[in-house]
């Protein structure tokens, strides 16, 4: 962890560049019974959407996190102290919540979640020096970009820790999860992880169905679910089809 926070201290070298390009959208014309078709399967996929978050029409929000951009070693940029707008993690289709632990009313909140999401899989990670096994070799592969196949849900029981996302044009945006800070990273992105100060967190882990953490290091430009999740972003108009659901 030490080599981890250490190198939130130097300065990069050149951030990787690789903005992602808008598509035009294509002027298919449709016959009516194929845009009846493509209607309701846009239907379809919007309920399925709703269900499991995919760039839902709002974060459900309150006692928001911190939010700023850092750079590519997850160093302060020059504008470090400028807090970013939640807008930013609803756009890349990033979610969060704020429970508390300690209040019994958070368990219902936290059920409701689960159950509205399919999140019936839970355990906890509780990663701090002498509690988790090779502490420092995790840590590492925590912090190096990767992606997974499935979204990453994570609920801060205690301590804090830093979840670094990749946004649109490719810079990273990390978020400040502190105690009672609820997350889920959608499949596809690209993120990382490390501590913050306190040097140790406890998470709960949730996942639907059996629970895969499989980390995908960058690049996987050619994995499925990139691909879908880069569709997703890119897709202006999907976006605006499902946000009118
Ligand atoms: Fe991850």
């Amino acid at each position: 962890m030490a080599t981890q926070r250490a190198q939130t201290k130097t300065r990069g070298g050149d951030p990787a560049s690789r903005p992602y390009r808008r598509q035009s959208s294509s002027s298919t014309i449709f016959s009516v019974e194929k845009e009846r078709t493509a209607l309701e399967a846009l239907r379809t996929q919007s309920q399925s959407n709703q269900l499991l978050g995919w760039f839902p029409p709002s974060i459900p929000l309150n006692m928001a996190p911190q939010v700023w951009m850092v750079g590519e070693d997850g160093e302060d940029l020059k504008n470090h102290g400028e807090l970013l707008p939640l807008s930013k993690l609803q756009e890349i289709g990033v979610l969060y919540w704020h429970l508390d632990p300690k209040k019994p009313e958070s368990e219902e909140e936290l059920a409701k979640i689960r159950k509205d999401r399919g999140y019936n899989y839970m355990d906890y990670l509780d990663i701090r020096p002498g509690k988790l096994a090779n502490f420092e070799e995790k840590l590492k592969n925590f912090f190096t970009e990767h992606m997974h196949a499935d979204e990453e849900i994570r609920y801060c029981l205690e301590g804090g820790g830093y979840f670094d996302v990749r946004d649109k044009d490719d810079k990273w945006v990390r978020i400040w999860i502190k105690e009672g800070g609820m997350i889920v990273l959608p499949a596809g992105i690209y993120h990382r992880f490390t501590l913050d100060a306190a040097n140790h967190v406890k998470l709960m882990r949730l996942f639907l169905g059996e629970p895969v953490w499989t980390a995908h290091n960058r690049p996987q430009e050619d994995h499925p679910v990139r691909q879908e999740y880069v569709k997703r972003l890119m897709d202006d108009n999907a976006g605006l089809a499902l946000a009118a659901h």
